[in-house]
């Protein structure tokens, strides 16, 4: 019996997480599983109302679920930050999720706006590290307010959790056993302390998977061979910042926000899932954002789960009908509601 605590957040949040839910249904039903969901109101909403974030208790609490499923927070009445460090980077911290899984892939040419890229030239994953680097919140100000004003960012790398992700990033390139090539992608040149340990434990590391053949590039060349070569990547590592950057651009080559999901992972731990899109305040209430990212997200999550039949049935559902039947990955434009697009799925499985 899976326990998913479900987070429906704000914006589209709610509305997504709605479609990604009856396709999970309907997946325990065809593959045989069973699951309870438990709903929990973390949001920028009900910060406007309470002023309550994510607190050690509710931590305390989600440890004991299988898995989390959450659509997407924020609000524009709250200042840029609070909800983004109090409730999403606290749930990723506070339970360990420190790998940022990302995968890439292209379903139908026809949505990307990249000129003769078909489905086989884009099928890549971003493994970012999610719990330390310029995310970490480290820094000051000194003279704040003044003509002498210095704001310092610092991004914080230990051997060990830059270690746990490369390994990790390892792992996955042989397990998912494609084109087995693992790209650092860094700042050598440039950040000459955090890319010095990165490059490092990335050549120590790569001695003990001589299956793996290993590549680097800059992060200002990677986002220029996503463009270009996009059909050079298999799995891609990366920092916590970096990888934020790069993953949006990756959302856009695979066809844009509604389709992207992502996984905050901790491997021996209780693991995040999300559409990486946000919450599109434009399209709240109005039955026409996409949820196919938030279905994609139940599919990474039933994966993460061991339930790999149910994951890839979930994939494929989503290949068929973006393949041929929705019109545009958009919202508004896809032919068909945002219930619809679920009611498809669930049909499809
Ligand atoms: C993401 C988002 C978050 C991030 C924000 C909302 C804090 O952009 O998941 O990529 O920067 O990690
Ligand atoms: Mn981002």
């Amino acid at each position: 019996m899976y326990k998913i605590a479900v987070i429906p957040g704000d914006g589209t949040g709610p509305e997504v997480v709605n479609e990604g839910l009856k396709v999970l249904a309907v997946a325990a039903k065809k593959f045989g599983f069973q699951y309870e969901t438990k709903s929990f109101d973390f949001s920028g909403q009900r910060y406007l109302k309470t002023g309550k974030l994510v607190d050690d208790a509710d931590i305390a609490e989600l440890k004991k679920y299988s898995a989390i499923y959450l659509g997407a927070v924020g609000d524009p009445e709250v200042k840029p930050g609070v909800i983004e460090t109090g409730v999403l980077l606290k749930l990723r911290f506070a339970l360990d999720q420190y790998i940022n899984l990302r995968p890439v892939k292209l379903y139908n040419a026809n949505f990307c706006p990249l000129k003769d890229k078909k489905p086989e030239d884009i099928d890549f994953v971003v493994v970012r590290e999610n719990s330390e680097g310029l995310y970490k919140g480290m820094g000051e100000f000194q003279n704040k307010n003044t003509k002498n004003e210095v704001a310092i960012q610092i991004s914080y790398n230990t051997r060990q959790g830059v270690e746990r992700c490369i390994r990790y990033a390892f792992e996955f390139t042989r397990k998912r056993n494609k084109r087995k090539k693992l790209t650092l992608c860094g700042k050598t040149n440039v950040l000459t302390f955090a890319w010095d340990l990165w490059q490092r434990t990335f050549n120590e590391v790569a001695k003990e998977y001589p299956d793996v053949a290993t590549d680097y590039a800059h992060v200002d060349a990677t986002t220029m061979w996503f463009v270009k070569n996009p059909e050079w990547f298999d799995v891609i590592v990366t920092d916590n910042m970096f990888g934020d950057i790069i993953t949006d651009l990756g959302a856009m080559i695979q066809g844009g926000m509604g389709i992207a999901a992502g996984g905050n992972i901790n491997p021996q731990g209780v693991s995040m899932f999300e559409p990486i899109g946000g919450r599109a305040p434009k399209y709240t209430g109005k039955n026409i954002i996409n949820p196919l990212a938030a279905i994609c997200a139940v599919g990474m999550m039933l994966e993460n789960l061991g339930e790999e039949k149910a994951g890839k049935a979930i994939e494929q559902a989503v290949i068929k009908l973006v393949a041929k039947d929705i019109k545009s990955l958009a919202a508004g434009k896809m032919g068909y509601s945002t219930t619809e697009v679920g009611d498809l799925i669930v049909k499809s499985i």
